[in-house]
């Protein structure tokens, strides 16, 4: 296979080429044409062309392509999922859930088209009007990361088309042939040339390029925190308006009246879905004393059943991991908190599909990124955590769940329910190190790629003078 760069409506080859691989076998995927800093450039004059006319479409008509790309999503759901799971190895049950979040999101911004509510209030004089409404706010950059590699993006994408922007794409580029794939979908339903550019490239340049690029009014980026931190420092310069969503350690919280059972389905899915890769994926258990001993054993029993293997297989039940350094670094850690203390319950090692264990340090090799589902006892918990993502408290006190709800700081909180599996219509993304005030999906989207414009009509005939400039007191 081979995919290009997506330019005021042209597939574009570049001067150099890279590759992507399954990281499920370790073969060849696909080949890429690499973007150079100059695409930038170019996308850009191509999406500050498109978005004159873009932004005078009516917004129902915008929604009606949007309904056509929820349809292409649709029909292609299976072919995706599985070029996805190729490319980034989660298993294809979740690929096929990371492309139901993009029609979902498809729709529900179409229907966007006959809201994008702004509104009107009472002006201060006779036969004066006034209403604030939602301006787009011109060519916008998105950077995404590989973990959801169509779902995330997605949260962004459709907020900022249906309010009438423009787009250029830096996906990453671990997963440049899904979204090329993805980006095809928009061409085939009928978006004009240079609504959506799509630049594919490893290493930083090309998104420092976007970054910095002043023809770039908003950037939205979803990736790790000190690359979040050094994008702030670069818009605030241009005054870009930035939404970023980084990292999390997220807990679940276990009270001693929770239900164990539940409390382990939970868990397994919140800390190993996506090979514990998501941003909400949960990594720290807290749980009361009354009822830590049941939890541990039920955890520790269940997660030695996981099934590992390529994604493609549906009996499979957790993938790979993305690539080698992952695994290394997976390793390191495992390999810290042992030093730092903590006994391993489960797990602790390199894996291969069929389950023989091999370090790092072995000549023997398998194919494929594979690191068994680990688990930690740990002494000490620290609670005090720099994200706030994501929390969850099990517990069959409503009284507790209220208290949570109200005390949690995190921007996401599950009552009975792992710290994953966010819906697209409420607002996605969190406090301190996760995020910068923004959020993604729900109407809150809307805020990041719109700006605000209010409006005052003077029907009198006359000069009215506002405020302070008419008033004797
Ligand atoms: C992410 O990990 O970046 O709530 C997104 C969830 C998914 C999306 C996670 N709907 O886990």
């Amino acid at each position: 296979m081979n995919f290009q760069n997506y330019i005021n409506g042209k597939w574009v080859e570049g001067r150099s080429k890279f590759q992507t691989i399954n990281p499920a076998n370790e073969e060849l995927l696909a080949e890429i044409a690499q973007a150079e800093t100059s695409d930038v450039a170019a996308a850009v004059d191509a999406a500050t062309e498109a978005f004159k006319s873009w932004r005078l479409m009516p917004a129902p008509l915008r929604g009606e392509l949007l309904f056509k790309i929820g349809d292409i999503l649709k029909q292609k759901k299976e072919e995706l999922a599985r070029l996805l799971t190729q490319d980034m190895g989660k298993v294809i049950a979740e690929a096929r859930g990371d492309v139901q979040e993009a029609i979902d999101m498809a729709y529900y911004m179409g229907g966007e088209g006959r809201r994008l509510l702004g509104y009107t209030a009472p002006v201060e004089m006779p036969n004066k009007f006034g209403m604030a409404v939602r301006d787009p706010a011109g060519v916008v950059g998105l950077i995404t990361p590989w973990n959801f590699p169509i779902a995330v993006p997605s949260w962004k994408i459709f907020p900022a088309l249906i309010a009438g922007n423009t787009i250029i794409w830096k996906p990453s580029p671990e997963t440049p042939a899904i979204s090329a794939a993805f980006v095809k979908v928009f061409e085939e339903a009928g978006l004009p040339a240079g609504v959506f550019n799509l630049l594919l490239a490893p290493g930083v340049d090309v998104a420092k390029a976007l970054v910095n690029h002043p023809g770039v009014r908003v950037l939205s980026f979803t990736g790790s925190t000190t690359t979040g931190r050094a994008i702030a420092e670069s818009a605030a310069k241009l005054n870009k308006k930035l939404s970023l969503e980084m990292g999390g350690k997220n807990a679940i919280i276990v009270m001693d009246d929770a239900n164990v059972e539940l409390v382990t389905d939970a868990t397994l899915w919140a800390a190993f879905g996506t090979s514990g890769q998501r941003c909400t994926a949960a990594s720290r258990l807290i749980v009361q004393r009354g009822i830590a001993s049941k939890v541990k054993e039920s955890l520790v029993e269940r997660t030695k059943t996981l099934k590992l293997g390529n994604g493609l297989d549906e009996a499979v039940e957790i993938g790979p991991v993305i690539n080698k350094a992952a695994i290394e670094r997976i390793d390191k850690y495992v390999q810290i908190g042992q030093k730092e203390g903590a006994r391993i319950l489960v797990g602790g090692f390199i894996a291969s599909t069929s389950s023989d264990i091999i370090r790092l340090s072995d000549s023997k090799s398998a194919a494929g990124f594979f690191y068994s589902p680990t688990l930690f006892e740990a002494i000490e918990v620290n609670n005090r955590s720099q994200y706030g993502l994501s929390t969850s408290i099990f517990t069959q006190d409503v009284n507790r769940a209220f208290t949570a709800m109200r005390d949690i700081f995190s921007g996401l909180v599950y009552i009975n329910h792992g710290t994953t599996g966010a819906e697209i219509q409420f607002p996605f993304g969190g406090v301190r190190g996760t995020g910068n005030g923004h959020r993604e999906a729900g109407q809150a989207a809307l805020e990041v790629f719109t700006e605000w414009k209010s409006i005052y009509v003077d029907y009198s005939g006359k000069l009215q003078r506002a405020q302070i400039d008419n008033r004797e007191d």
